[in-house]
Order: C-alpha cells, then structure tokens, then sequence
C-alpha cells in the first residue's frame, strides 16, 4: 500500500481517486482537512476497504509513525501543504509550519521507517515530494522555460516555503540515502479546485452574478495542466523515476490570465447562457495587483518525456471544456465549499471589489 498525504485536497483527492481507479493498491490518507481539505471529495470511496482516511497533521511525528508502523507503505507521496499564494502573502506562518517543519518531520519519521525496512523492502521504498514551479522565481517574456537546472529563485512566501521543502527532500537523499524522487509541476486546473483559485473563482462567481476580478494587467503567464494528466505523471514517476531525481511536470499550455478568463466566458456562454443574453465578459473588473506577482512561468517538460515517455493526454481546449462542465454539474459541492470561512476569505482578499 501506499502513503498519501494531504489527499483531501485539490490534486491529492484526484490522485487518489486516480490511483484507485488504476491500481488496486490500497491507499492511506493523511490529511489535516483544514479548510482546503474536503471530505466530499472523497465520498465515492465511501465503504472502499483500500482507502483509509486519517485526520492528521504532516508535523506530527508520533502520529506518521505509528501510520508507517501499522500500515507499512512501500511508498509516501506528498501532497500535504499550505497551497495559496495569496493567503502567504496575508498569513505566512502556516506555510512554514506545514510546508517547511511538516515536510522535515515526515522526512524524518520516512527516514527511520525506512532505515528499518529489510533490504528488498528498502530497495523498493520511494518518497516522492509533489512540489511547483514556483519554486524557479519568475520568466522574462523571451526567456526559455523552467528546466530542471534553472536556478531555485522563490518569490513569495508559498514558493520559498516550498522551495525549502525541495530542499530539505534533497538533503535527505544526499545526506542519508533516502530514495526520493521530486516534481515540480506547472498550475493545474480540474474538478474538485478549491474556488479561491483562478480557474474555479471565475467559474462560480461568473454562474453567481459576481464580479470576476483579474489582477492588474491580466498579462500574467501561467502553463495550465489538467489534474489528471499530473496524476498520471505522478503515478510514472514513482514507478520509474530516477532516485534523486526531480521532474518538471506541464502542459505545453502557456497562458495570460486574461485569455484564460476569456475562455471561461465564453464555454459558459455556450454552455449556460445569461438570462439577459449578454457574455459573461461584462462581468469582468480589474482589481489591485497580488504583491510581488511573478509575471511567467513556463515549464519545460522534455526530461519526463524523454526519460519516462510521459506527455499530458488533454489538451487546454479538451480539458477546460471537461472543467467547466464538472462546475455545472456539481453546484452540491460547490454550495458545500462556500462556507462562511470561505466568504470570510472573499471579503478580506478583494475588498472592496464587489467581488
Ligand atoms: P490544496 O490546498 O487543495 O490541498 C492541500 C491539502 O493538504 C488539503 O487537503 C489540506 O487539508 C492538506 N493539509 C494542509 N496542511 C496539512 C498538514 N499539516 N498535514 C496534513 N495535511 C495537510 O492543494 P493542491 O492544489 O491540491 O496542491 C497539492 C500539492 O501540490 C501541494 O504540495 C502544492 O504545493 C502542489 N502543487 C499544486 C499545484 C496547483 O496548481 N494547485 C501545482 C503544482 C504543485
Ligand atoms: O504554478 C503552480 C502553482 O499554481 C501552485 O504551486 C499553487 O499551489 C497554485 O495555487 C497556483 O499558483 P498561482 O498563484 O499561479 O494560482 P492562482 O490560481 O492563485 O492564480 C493564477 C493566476 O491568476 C495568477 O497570475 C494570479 C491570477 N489571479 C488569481 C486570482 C485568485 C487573478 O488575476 N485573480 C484572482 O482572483
């Protein structure tokens, strides 16, 4: 079986509805289920002996252990973080607390598990750390994407929190032999997308009358991967990445925010009208930059393609079709997800937007 952590969340949930649906391997969840973790995304697995779910926290040794001690993993993959900007830049200290001292913690109870394994067990066991492309700073227009090599230049309190978890995942293969693997992939967008996040806000607020508020120019670039295709990515690597290793992951799908939300408008046009047959376009309004906003990021994705014959399997055009539809079909878990801390967080984040 396998360890996952934080996999109530956004990407960790599809990998592990994912991984389900591919493999019968069964699964332990660690998640902390704070307000990004949600138990509803989880609910078709309801009465499924090889899903395991335990609230808990990454930071927690005692706990992690005791997980590894009964459970006995061959592999752990990482989810579990702190994962928007825009809350680091308002509340850094969880992103600390969860990104940098919960990763050195679960690295640590990984490492005495592991070094305990018999040598079959040891050879086989594999840590594998589910990281950004953040972490590489910010692209000049003309510059050419993010390769393995590029430089770490983390620019807000998120990347530079996952920066240092890189960081310390490497030092405990180098220092102590942990077979780790890293991947540093590109923003996703898919079902199940938290709605504080571009894609699912301009989603739901478009279908709720609200404004959709682009920040300063629009004009930001950012490479969109549909969730699955990381799942998919994530799966190849444990399976047959290079210990030690980190792997880009992206779609080949660079994009201005304007064009995205554009995009969105227009699917949602064709697909639920406005009553008063204007585009949902008229909804949209510039609001005060995010500080420190990295301008690019592209990710240059031919080393998984060449070593592990992975590429992504949607396309944006295929993928962001299937996105907004899965926000149509489930207004249950997107009314379940505004919850009052949820419009709290609204208010705070763009106030006076009229958002
Ligand atoms: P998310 O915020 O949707 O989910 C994070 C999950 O981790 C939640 O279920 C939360 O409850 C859980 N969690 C938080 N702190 C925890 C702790 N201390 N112990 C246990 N569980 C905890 O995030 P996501 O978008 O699904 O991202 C998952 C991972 O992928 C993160 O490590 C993130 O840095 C990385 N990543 C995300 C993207 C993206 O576009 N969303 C892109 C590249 C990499
Ligand atoms: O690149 C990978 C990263 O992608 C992940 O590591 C992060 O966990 C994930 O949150 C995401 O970070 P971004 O900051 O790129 O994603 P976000 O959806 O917050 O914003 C995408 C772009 O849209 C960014 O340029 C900011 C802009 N934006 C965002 C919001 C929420 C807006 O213009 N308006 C908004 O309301």
């Amino acid at each position: 079986m396998i360890l996952v952590t934080g996999g109530a969340g956004f990407i960790g949930a599809n990998f592990v509805l994912d991984w389900l649906a591919h493999s019968g391997e069964p699964v332990v969840n660690l998640d902390k289920l704070t307000y990004a973790g949600n138990l509803h995304n989880l609910a078709s697995l309801q009465g499924d002996a090889r899903h395991v779910f335990v609230q808990g926290d990454i930071a927690d040794r005692a706990l992690v252990e005791r997980l590894l001690a009964e459970h006995r993993p061959r592999a752990i993959v990482n989810f579990a973080a702190e994962s928007h900007v825009d809350r680091s830049i308002h509340g850094p200290e969880d992103f600390i607390q969860t990104n940098v001292v919960g990763t050195f913690r679960l690295l640590e109870a990984a490492r005495h598990y592991w070094q305990a394994l018999d040598a079959t067990e040891k050879g086989a066991f594999r840590f594998l750390h589910v990281s950004t492309d953040e972490v590489y700073g910010t692209l000049a227009p003309d510059a050419p994407a993010f390769t393995e090599e590029h430089q770490i230049e983390p620019n807000s309190p998120y990347s530079a929190s996952k920066a240092a978890s890189d960081h310390l995942v490497r030092a405990w293969h180098h220092t102590y032999g942990l077979p780790v693997l890293t991947t540093n992939c590109s923003n996703n967008y898919g079902p199940l997308h938290f709605p504080e996040k571009l894609i699912p806000l301009m989603i739901v607020n478009a279908l709720a009358g609200k404004s959709l508020p682009v920040y300063g120019d629009g004009m930001q670039i950012r490479d969109w991967l549909y969730v699955k295709d990381h799942c998919s990515a994530i799966r190849r690597v444990l399976e047959a990445g290079r210990l030690g290793e980190t792997y880009n992951i992206g779609g080949w799908n660079e994009k201005p925010n304007i064009e995205i939300v554009h995009t969105v408008c227009a699917l949602l046009d064709e697909l639920r009208p406005r009553a008063d047959g204007q585009s949902y376009k008229a909804q949209i309004t510039y609001v005060k930059d995010r500080p420190g906003h990295d301008r690019r990021y592209a990710i240059d994705a031919r080393k998984i393609e060449r070593e592990l014959a992975w590429r992504p399997a949607e396309t944006f055009e295929t993928g962001i079709r299937k996105t907004v539809q899965w926000y149509l079909d489930h207004p249950a878990w997107v009314a379940q997800v505004q919850s009052g801390a949820y419009r709290d967080w609204v208010a705070k984040q763009y106030e006076g937007a009229a958002v």
